[in-house]
């Protein structure tokens, strides 16, 4: 039976389960007017007892929805860069007077396991103290490197940037063991597995782990503040794999549980899985997803012709110079083209730079922003690393490797590993 509204008498057929009595049908309707009303009577009876009980109930929920309000970790409460005159990284400044977490739980975390590694790890903490962020810098180094309390003039280029590290920028220093895998012969393979200890810097509630074969743009404190979840990533927009993720920019939150899985995916690792792979088994499916617009744009995006997959849509119309602008990490992926702190060949510029587009047939004219924009990213990245590790380049750079049929059949990964 259903409630149709006014009482209209009913056709015979309409009617089912027995109320086949047009009297008896409105004598029901009658009662159960007068059940709502009883129901009613005491649900307002209850009411008035319990205000009459708590008079300051009204003042309570008033002040529990205050405090609602005041306590939710709002995005647009961040503290701004250097408004309170403190040091750029004052562990001390909370989020917001009424969070629990401070910025000393929070970390940008760096892993070195090379000179050039270090210096690059160097040119991301500078750029991290440039944009004031308000979280503690760590940097992950092999427990057998030494650290002096104190340089002297003979100290050998790593451990000068070592104590530039700790003294100049205020980083955290924390030894790790470097894996190594007896089977293993490949160094940057083995490598690629050191990132992944920043799962077990349990010292702090969330660490940032970002490649620092890049150029940082900006700083990224707001990461800090997403929705708990083990990890956030990026999706690798530039891979034919939908939904991959990309380990180049990683929001962990450190713990034993999660350490332990990662770890057990490191010694039962399968053919030459990168961490990126790994990543991806664990929490492919799992992993909060950051925008990789702004957080994670490659330098080979200059490079093409297509730009869908890093917008977003086809609907907007590429713009080297908003991307960069807006872009708050570019990743050094120019492949063949070596990587920026390796001192091209002769020639290798000029082969490998964004070409010029031609924007009009009759008058021949010639758009080379993508070109300027690319030239000026890497050119800010030689002169900071002058300016910061004291050279431009580590080394020359070597001719490109070709990805080999024995590359494939391995299933060793088309992408670029980092390290190269
Ligand atoms: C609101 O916050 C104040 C101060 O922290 C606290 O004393 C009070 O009990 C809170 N009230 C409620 C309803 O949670
Ligand atoms: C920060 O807080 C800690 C513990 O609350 C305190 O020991 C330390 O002196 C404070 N540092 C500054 C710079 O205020
Ligand atoms: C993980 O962290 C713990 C505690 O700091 C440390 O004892 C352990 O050696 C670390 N594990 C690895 C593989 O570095
Ligand atoms: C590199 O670029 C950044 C961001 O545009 C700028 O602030 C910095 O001054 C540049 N550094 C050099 C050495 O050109």
């Amino acid at each position: 039976m259903f409630w149709r509204g006014k009482y209209t008498p009913l056709a015979a057929d309409d009617v089912e389960g027995g109320l086949k009595n047009p009297v008896r049908l409105s004598n029901w309707l009658m009662l159960r007017r007068v059940r709502t009303a009883i129901v009613a009577i005491v649900l307002l009876l209850l009411l008035a007892v319990l205000l009459f009980q708590y008079p300051d109930l009204n003042e309570r929920v008033r002040e529990y929805a205050h405090n609602a309000t005041a306590s939710a970790p709002a995005v647009c409460d961040c503290p701004t860069a250097g408004s309170n005159g403190n040091l750029p990284g004052n562990v001390n400044d909370t989020l917001s007077p009424e969070s629990s977490m401070q910025w000393s739980d929070f970390a940008y975390v760096q892993y070195v396991t090379n000179p050039s590694y270090l210096c690059n790890s160097l040119m991301i903490f500078e750029a991290l103290r440039r944009y004031t962020t308000k979280a503690e810098l760590l940097m992950m180094y092999p427990q057998e490197w030494q650290i002096p309390v104190e340089i002297n003039e003979g100290a050998e280029f790593e451990t000068k940037l070592l104590v530039k590290a700790r003294d100049e920028y205020k980083v955290q220093m924390a030894p790790i063991q470097v894996k190594t895998f007896q089977n293993e012969k490949d160094p940057t393979w083995q490598d690629s597995y050191t990132k992944l200890l920043a799962f077990n810097q349990t010292q702090y509630k969330r660490v940032i782990s970002i490649d620092s074969d890049g150029t940082l743009l900006d700083n990224m404190d707001e990461l800090f503040l997403l929705p708990s979840a083990p990890v956030a990533m990026p999706r690798a927009y530039w891979m034919p794999e939908k939904f991959f993720l990309s380990s180049q920019l990683i929001v962990i939150e450190p713990s034993e549980i999660e350490w332990k899985r990662v770890g057990y995916a490191i010694d039962h690792h399968e053919g030459h899985d990168y961490d990126m792979d790994i990543l991806n088994k664990l929490y492919g499916k799992s992993s909060t997803v950051i925008p990789h617009r702004r957080y994670d744009l490659l330098s080979g995006e200059f490079h093409d012709t297509e730009h869908e997959n890093y917008l977003g849509s086809p609907n907007e119309k590429w713009d080297p110079k908003v991307a960069l602008e807006e872009a708050k990490f570019v990743h050094f992926s120019d492949w063949p083209m070596p990587k920026p702190w390796l001192e091209p060949l002769p020639g290798m510029v000029d082969k490998n730079q964004p070409k010029c587009r031609k924007i009009s047939t009759e008058t021949n004219e010639y758009d080379c922003t993508d070109r300027e924009v690319w030239l000026g990213i890497r050119k800010n990245f030689t002169e900071r690393r002058r300016h910061i590790c004291g050279r431009e380049y580590d080394a020359e750079a070597r001719p490109p490797k070709k990805r080999t049929l024995a590359d494939a059949r391995a299933g060793r990964p088309w992408y670029e590993p980092v390290f190269d």
